[in-house]
C-alpha cells in the first residue's frame, strides 16, 4: 500500500511538472498572440522609440485594411486566414457611422454590421487589429461614413465642433466604443491601436475638432494606442499632441518620410495607407498599380525598418447605394466594386500581388506561414431569363408618403424615415406646366435628372447638361425629373454640400416651377419585397422605362458565388432577393456585379432589377 502510494504521489508531482511546463509555453506564446486572456498582458503596443514594442518586445505592424462592411459576412472568416496566410499580422478596419446608424439614435451592430464579432474572429485567426472609428474615414464611402441625416441642418459643419456635429458624434461613439473598448489588447482583446479620425490635416476647418476626437475616444475608454493618419500635404496640418503621426502614400515617397522623421523624431514610421492599388470611377478607366511596382514599394518600406499597412489587402464591394465620389472637377461617382487591385481580388481570389506578397512577408516571419486556404469555388449559372416588367409608374402607389410642397426640397429634409429624410437612392418630383419651353436646372440637380413629360421621356439634367427644351403642348401637362442621387462626395472639403436630390429651383422660361409632388425611391429591402405582390406585367417587346424587370435564378446544388453581367442594360440597380447588390452602369469599367453566393438560396432566387436608362433597348438577359 504504502509503494503503491509514493509512486502515485511520484506520478502526481511529475504530472504537476509537465503540465506547469506546458501552460508556462502556452502563456509564453499565447502573450504574442491575439485574443488571449487579460492576466497575460502587461505592455499594449508602444511608440517610445524609433521601433514599436508590444510587451516590450520589438514589433512590427504588417497590417492589411479588409472592411467587413464590404465582405459578406459568411466570407469573413475566408479574407481574414488569407490576410494571415501572407504573412499580415494586423488586420485594420473603418467603422462606417452611416451604416450603423440610419436614422438618428437607431443603433445596428447586428449581422452584417457585427464590428465585434469580426474583432473576435480576427484575434480567433491570430490578427492584431488596428480599429478606425472616425466618425469621418473618407473610403470611397457614401459622405466619408457620416450619416447624411445630419445634412438635415442647414447650418451643419460636419467634421468641426460645431454642436449638432459633436453631439451626434458623442451619441455615436457612447454605443460604439461601449463594444469595442473591452475588445483592446489590455482586455484581452486585438485591439492594439485606435485611429483618431481620418486625414484630417487634409480638411482642418477647426483646430478644436480633432483635440475633441481624441478626447471623445478616451473619456469612453480607449486605452491603447492613438494614431493619426495622414498624407503628405495633411502631415503639415495634421496631428495631435500625444498621438503617433502616420503617413499614407502609394508610390515611395522619401521626402515624405524625412518629413515625418522631421516632425516626429525617434518614433516608429508606420506606412498607415500604402495604398496597393486604387479605386474606379464610372466613366473613367479602370485602375491598375503594376503587382512588380507594388512589391518594390512594399520591399523598400520594410527595409527601412518602417511598418506598413495595405490599403486595400482586400476591397471587397460598395454593396447597395454605398460607394463615394471624387468632387472635383464637378463630381464623379465610384463604381460599386471596390476591387482596389488588391492582393486578394473583390470576389477573394489570389491574385499575382497576393503571391508575390507572400513570399516577400514570408522573410520576415521565423516560422512558416500558414498554408493558404483552398480557393473559393464559383459557379457559372445559366442566364436569368427576365420575363415580367412593372413601370416605375405603377409603383408610385405603394410610396406612403408622397409630399408635396410648393418648391422642391432636397432628399435629406423630407419628411419621411422618421424624420431623418431620404439618404440614399431617387426621388421623384412631379409638377404642372401649361406651356413648353426652356427648361433649366440652375445645376439645382444632385445628380442625375430623368425628364418625363406626361411621362413621356425628354431628355437628362446633370452636372453637364443643365437646359432642356420642353415641346409645346396643349393644356396641363405633368413634368416629373426622377433624380437619382450617384453618391456622395467622400472626400475634399464640399462635405457640407452634399445634400441630394433637388437642392433649389428649376425654372421654366425663366420661372421657377412649383407645387411639387416628390415620392421617395430609396428602394430599401420591404419596398423591393413589396413590389412582389404587384400585377406584373409580361415582358413586352419594348418595356417602359424607367421600370422593374424580374426574372428567377435557379441554383442547383449549394449556392456558390458568381458574377452577374447585364449586356445590354443601361442603368440601375440589381436585387437578389431583395437584398441590393450595387449600381450598374454600361459606361463601366464595371461590367459584372459580385453575386455573393452566401445570398443565395438553393432553388429558387428572385432578381430584381431596375433601368433607368430609357435609351435602352437590348435584350434583357443577365447572365451569371
Ligand atoms: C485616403 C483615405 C482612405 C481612402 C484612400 C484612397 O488615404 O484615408 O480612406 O479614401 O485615400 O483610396
Amino acid at each position: 500500500m504504502v509503494i503503491f502510494r509514493l509512486r502515485h504521489a511520484h506520478k502526481r508531482h511529475y504530472a504537476i511538472l509537465c503540465l506547469g511546463i506546458v501552460g508556462f509555453i502556452i502563456y509564453y506564446y499565447s502573450s504574442m498572440q491575439p485574443g488571449v486572456r487579460k492576466q497575460t498582458r502587461r505592455e499594449g503596443l508602444s511608440a517610445n522609440s524609433s521601433q514599436f514594442t508590444l510587451e516590450g518586445e520589438a514589433f512590427r505592424i504588417l497590417g492589411g485594411s479588409a472592411h467587413y462592411f464590404r465582405i459578406p459576412r459568411a466570407h469573413w472568416k475566408d479574407r481574414l486566414l488569407k490576410m494571415k496566410a501572407c504573412g499580415l499580422n494586423t488586420l485594420t478596419t473603418y467603422v462606417p457611422w452611416n451604416l450603423h446608424e440610419p436614422e438618428r439614435g437607431l443603433f445596428t451592430f447586428q449581422d452584417q454590421l457585427d464590428l465585434e464579432a469580426y474583432l473576435r474572429l480576427a484575434a480567433e485567426v491570430g490578427l492584431w487589429v488596428i480599429l478606425r472609428p472616425g466618425p469621418y474615414i473618407c473610403s470611397e464611402w457614401d459622405l466619408g461614413g457620416l450619416p447624411s441625416w445630419l445634412l438635415r441642418d442647414r447650418n451643419m459643419k460636419l467634421r468641426t465642433t460645431y454642436p449638432g456635429f459633436a453631439d451626434a458624434v458623442g451619441s455615436f461613439f457612447d454605443k460604439l466604443i461601449r463594444r469595442v473598448a473591452p475588445l483592446q489588447y489590455m482586455k484581452g482583446g486585438p485591439i492594439i491601436a485606435v485611429q483618431v479620425e481620418n486625414e484630417y490635416g487634409s480638411y482642418a476647418k477647426d483646430e478644436k475638432y480633432m483635440p475633441f476626437i481624441k478626447e471623445a475616444l478616451l473619456s469612453r475608454g480607449i486605452t491603447e494606442l492613438l494614431l493619426t493618419s495622414d498624407n503628405r500635404e495633411g502631415l503639415k496640418h495634421g496631428g495631435l499632441n500625444g498621438v503617433l503621426k502616420t503617413i499614407n502614400f502609394q508610390k515611395l515617397n522619401l521626402q515624405a518620410i524625412q518629413y515625418l522623421d522631421a516632425v516626429q523624431p525617434r518614433r516608429p514610421k508606420l506606412v498607415m495607407e500604402y495604398w496597393a492599388g486604387w479605386f474606379d470611377l464610372w466613366g473613367d478607366l479602370h485602375h491598375i498599380f503594376a503587382a512588380e511596382d507594388m512589391i518594390a514599394v512594399v520591399t523598400e518600406i520594410l527595409k527601412q525598418g518602417m511598418s506598413i499597412n495595405l490599403y486595400m489587402f482586400h476591397g471587397g464591394t460598395n454593396f447597395g447605394f454605398m460607394s463615394g465620389a471624387l468632387a472635383t472637377p464637378s463630381p464623379r461617382a465610384m463604381v460599386t466594386s471596390y476591387d482596389y487591385d488588391a492582393p486578394l481580388s473583390e470576389a477573394g481570389d489570389y491574385t499575382p500581388k497576393y503571391h508575390l506578397l507572400r513570399d516577400l512577408l514570408s522573410r520576415y516571419h521565423s516560422e512558416n506561414l500558414p498554408a493558404k486556404p483552398a480557393p473559393y469555388w464559383r459557379k457559372a449559372y445559366d442566364a436569368v431569363v427576365v420575363y415580367q416588367h412593372l413601370p416605375l409608374w405603377d409603383t408610385l402607389k405603394l410610396i406612403e408618403e408622397p409630399f408635396k410642397s410648393a418648391s422642391p426640397l432636397n432628399m435629406e429634409n423630407l419628411p419621411v424615415n422618421n424624420g431623418n429624410g431620404q439618404s440614399y437612392g431617387y426621388t421623384l418630383y412631379e409638377t404642372m406646366v401649361t406651356s413648353g419651353g426652356t427648361l433649366n436646372s440652375r445645376n439645382n440637380v444632385r445628380d442625375r435628372a430623368l425628364v418625363f413629360v406626361d411621362r413621356v421621356y425628354m431628355g437628362v439634367l446633370d452636372y453637364k447638361t443643365q437646359e432642356l427644351a420642353v415641346p409645346d403642348g396643349k393644356g396641363e401637362r405633368s413634368l416629373s425629373l426622377l433624380v437619382e442621387n450617384c453618391g456622395r462626395v467622400n472626400y475634399g472639403k464640399a462635405l457640407d454640400e452634399q445634400r441630394k436630390g433637388l437642392v433649389g429651383d428649376i425654372v421654366l422660361n425663366n420661372t421657377p416651377l412649383k407645387d411639387f409632388t416628390m415620392y421617395c425611391l430609396d428602394m430599401k429591402p420591404s419596398f423591393i419585397n413589396r413590389l412582389a405582390g404587384e400585377r406584373w406585367k409580361s415582358l413586352p417587346h419594348t418595356p417602359t422605362f424607367p421600370g422593374f424587370f424580374q426574372g428567377q435564378l435557379v441554383v442547383d446544388g449549394y449556392p456558390r458565388d458568381s458574377f452577374l453581367k447585364l449586356p445590354g442594360w443601361g442603368k440601375g440597380v440589381v436585387f437578389i432577393n431583395g437584398q441590393n447588390l450595387g449600381r450598374h452602369w454600361s459606361i463601366g469599367p464595371q461590367q459584372t456585379l459580385y453575386l455573393p453566393g452566401p445570398w443565395l438560396n438553393k432553388g429558387v432566387n428572385q432578381v430584381t432589377s431596375t433601368d433607368h436608362s430609357v435609351e435602352n433597348q437590348g435584350d434583357l438577359t443577365p447572365e451569371v
